[in-house]
């Protein structure tokens, strides 16, 4: 039997030759080979864009779902491989699997540090810089960075970041985890090699008593001694700022978890969470080994998406994903770390887009009213004819119940942005479907809208 061949000349060919060939062949050149765990259809749309405007060495060094490049593993492929994030023995056997079908995707590098609702899976965000045409030396914007991914990814791919959240906590967050990538890991080593020192250290320097992180630190600084011991504590390069941010990240991620979660005493938890940073540092580092020159620069700032101290037309490319906050609501998630450090959560809240407002309808309105501010601001500091893309889910039965229509008329709040960026200079140019499989998502859905600035703006 002979049909038709559907995808190159109209020439019939037999359903065996069909049947024979993979998707893979079809759509890469053959010195391509995917990672594994390409599952999902936005992943492959993304893949094939990488394939189409990366030359190969690009791809070999900053490509985001090729394992090999003519038979040479690429730098992604080398830092996914081997044991994923060091999970405690005591996790759940969900976290564990979670993180290893998704090993190529997330958990890699330190953007598996912290756990923080409504990441970007890094590996997507890796994509989204190649795809947008973004070069080493070139500057991308993430004007609501969360937990960093952006800055994270752009750092490793030589790519220059500017980061603004209005969360004290997720500038510190981010920025320790940038450090990450480069902090001495001796000094790490250190801390775990004299962990009662350690933990001691930091429950008496910083302990249950709200302080900011600034004063944190200096009081880091300041104490050389373990009075128990003592020992000097960390010896090697504990001055340097990168050590004491990754250190206080882990202290305080420890607590976070031993505040969710009775099974192991908090002790024990600081003990595995510092195994794990060390862990990740490590491996990361040792992909990056005799690389760490063609790191990118980031700049995590605390600051207000709505009005960011930029130049007009002075960045490359702009990657966010804004709170949806009638499904999170970060302050509430983050509470315990932002009183640790200090924050007066009630003030911080009237600068957090999705919270302002009494009401559901208020809370919607001001939302809008906020998210037009910060595509106005994207709008302003793209160079003409430079790529943003907006992250963004909808959840059309909730916002029909806030709006009082019937959920088939409700405009999605994909397709709100979408005009609201139109207005201001921000054409479509494509916008992808994906599906939400994080372990702690309420909306399933989300999209990836490409938008391109006037070229002549
Ligand atoms: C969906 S999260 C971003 C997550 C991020 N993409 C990541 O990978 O971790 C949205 C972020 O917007 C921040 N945010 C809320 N209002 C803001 C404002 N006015 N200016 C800057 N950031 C703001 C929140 O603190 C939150 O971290």
């Amino acid at each position: 039997m002979t049909v038709v061949n559907p995808i190159s000349e109209a020439k019939p060919i037999s359903i065996k030759e069909i049947l024979s060939r993979n998707l893979q062949d079809i759509l890469f050149p053959a010195q391509l080979k995917l990672v594994p765990q390409v599952n999902e259809v936005y992943e492959l749309a993304l893949a094939f864009f990488e394939s189409q405007v990366l030359s190969d060495e690009e791809i070999q060094r900053n490509g985001a779902y090729f394992a090999e490049v003519n038979g040479q593993p690429t730098r992604h492929f080398l830092m996914c491989q081997g044991a994923p994030l060091r999970l405690a023995e005591h996790s759940s056997s969900r976290l564990k699997s979670f993180f290893k079908i998704n090993q190529f995707k997330t958990g890699y590098d330190t953007n598996g540090l912290f756990p923080y609702r409504g990441k970007f899976h890094p590996q997507m965000i890796k994509a989204l810089i190649n795809v947008m045409g973004l070069k080493p030396g070139d500057t991308v914007l993430d004007p609501m960075m969360g937990s960093g991914t952006v800055l994270i990814e752009a750092t490793l791919m030589g790519i220059n970041s500017i980061g603004f959240d209005a969360s004290p906590f997720c500038e510190f967050m981010t920025r320790a985890k940038i450090h990450g990538l480069r902090v001495p890991l001796k000094a790490i080593k250190a801390a775990l090699d004299n962990f009662d020192s350690t933990f001691e250290y930091f429950c008496s320097t910083i302990g249950a008593t709200e302080t900011s992180v600034s004063t944190a630190k200096k009081k880091l600084l300041k104490k050389k001694k373990i009075s128990a011991t003592g020992k000097e504590l960390l010896p090697y390069g504990f001055k340097k700022e990168s050590v004491q941010n990754y250190l206080l990240l882990a202290f305080l991620d420890a607590k976070g978890y031993s505040e969710r979660s009775q099974r192991k005493s908090f002790k024990e938890q600081f003990k595995a969470i510092l195994e794990r940073y060390y862990f990740v540092a490590e491996k990361i580092q040792t992909v990056l080994d005799g690389f760490q020159e063609e790191l990118g620069e980031a700049k995590p700032r605390l600051g207000d998406a709505r009005k960011m101290p930029l130049d007009d037309r002075s960045i490359d490319g702009i990657i966010f994903s804004p709170p949806y906050s009638f499904a999170i609501d970060y302050l509430e998630n983050d509470a315990y770390h932002l009183k640790a450090l200090g924050v007066d959560i009630d003030k911080l809240s009237n600068g957090m887009v999705g919270l302002r407002g009494r009401t559901q309808t208020a809370k919607y309105e001001n939302y809008i009213q906020d998210m037009t501010r910060i595509i106005s601001e994207c709008s302003r500091v793209l160079k003409p004819g430079k790529l943003c893309s907006i992250v963004v889910g909808t959840n059309n039965n909730q916002l029909s119940n806030i709006l009082k229509v019937r959920p088939e008329e409700v405009k999605g709040i994909d397709e709100q942005l979408i005009e609201i960026a139109q207005n201001h200079g921000l054409n479509l140019i494509r916008k992808i479907e994906r599906q939400i499989t994080g372990m702690a998502n309420t909306m399933r859905l989300e999209f990836i809208v490409m938008l391109q600035k006037n070229p002549l703006t």
